[in-house]
């Protein structure tokens, strides 16, 4: 499998709970290497712009509101199949259906509070890189 990159999100009721830490060791844990990280809060219109693919759904409202509402880290993570690898380790959206021992199993609440984000595919982690840092930032 090849070296990949993903765009991975503690998310702000996991960053006001103080268990940014608790997700780094488990990031450490499952292998992969922290390529870039930085702490930052963000406009609606940011995190708008950033979930641009969910414009259309129901939530968008709510999600963008909750991703605004606290500070997020934002990282870029590498690994062997890092996109798949990142999933597996935040396990599924809904904490009530992740298998146990993933972080939203562990440590999420409900679907919209659900710790961490990860991207989808190889299209959207290059999107999602590039939204929170630039090459300099990567090397
Ligand atoms: P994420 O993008 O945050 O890593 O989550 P995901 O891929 O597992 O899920 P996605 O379908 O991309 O949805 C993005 C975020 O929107 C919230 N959501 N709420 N109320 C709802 O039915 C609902 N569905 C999704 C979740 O917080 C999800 O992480
Ligand atoms: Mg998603």
């Amino acid at each position: 499998m090849a070296i990949e990159r993903t765009l991975a999100i503690i998310k702000p009721d996991a960053v006001g709970r103080g268990q940014q830490g608790e997700i780094l060791a488990r990031i450490h844990k499952a292998g992969f290497r922290i390529v870039a990280i930085k702490s930052m809060r963000l406009t609606k219109e940011e995190a708008g712009g950033f979930y641009y693919v969910h414009r259309e759904r129901s939530f968008y409202g709510e999600l963008t509101d909750f991703m605004s509402s606290g500070k997020i880290f934002a990282m870029v993570l590498e690994a062997e199949g890092a996109i798949a690898k990142w999933r597996d380790t935040m396990g599924a959206t809904d904490p009530k259906k992740a298998a146990p021992g993933t972080i939203r199993h562990n440590l999420g609440t409900s679907i919209g509070n659900n710790c961490v984000h990860g991207s989808d595919a190889p299209e959207t982690a290059a999107f999602e890189i590039g939204y929170f840092f630039s090459g300099l930032e990567l090397i």
